[in-house]
């Protein structure tokens, strides 16, 4: 026969230790509950006003172009087309944008954007990017 240790035998020991788990097991189950509660949504990644956009369009179509070529279908660099981007992670995308590729020719542009503003262009890359407004530019 196993030995059953004096605390688990049934009586009021074992019934305060039971009593003990299933408090702590509230205790945890409900404080896991509060500390899930603000749901973790998708990282919501602020879009730049209209202004900053046209800016960053027009950035994108001077001095990437240089590299990806003018149509953005590759040059020095590979091309940035949706077709090329297809599958590839955004948030990989944007930070190759804003950090640049060490060991590429691919520069960082984080002195000229933010990382929200290089998701955005990544967005925009991925989903066929916008020529720049015919707008002049103020
Ligand atoms: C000096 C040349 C150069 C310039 C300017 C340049 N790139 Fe690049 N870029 C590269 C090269 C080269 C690579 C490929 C790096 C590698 O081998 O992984 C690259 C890679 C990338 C990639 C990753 C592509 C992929 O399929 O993984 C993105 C996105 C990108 N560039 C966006 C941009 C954007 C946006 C700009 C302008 C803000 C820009 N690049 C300006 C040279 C350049």
């Amino acid at each position: 026969m196993t030995h059953i240790p004096r605390f688990f035998r049934p009586g009021p020991w074992r019934a305060a230790l039971l009593r003990c788990c299933l408090l702590g097991w509230v205790g945890w189950a409900a404080a896991g509950a509060a500390l899930a509660q603000p749901a973790p949504a998708p990282v919501p990644v602020p879009a730049p006003s209209a202004e900053r956009q046209s800016a960053l369009v027009r950035m994108v179509r001077q001095d990437c172009g240089s590299c990806h070529g003018m149509r953005l279908t590759g040059g020095l660099g590979p091309a940035i087309t949706p077709q090329a981007l297809e599958g590839k992670p955004l948030l990989s995308m944007a930070s190759t944008i804003y950090g640049g590729r060490p060991g590429t020719p691919m520069p960082g542009w984080s002195a000229m954007l933010t990382l929200e503003e290089a998701h955005w262009v990544a967005q925009q890359l991925a989903e066929g990017f916008p020529e720049e407004s015919r707008r002049p530019a103020r």
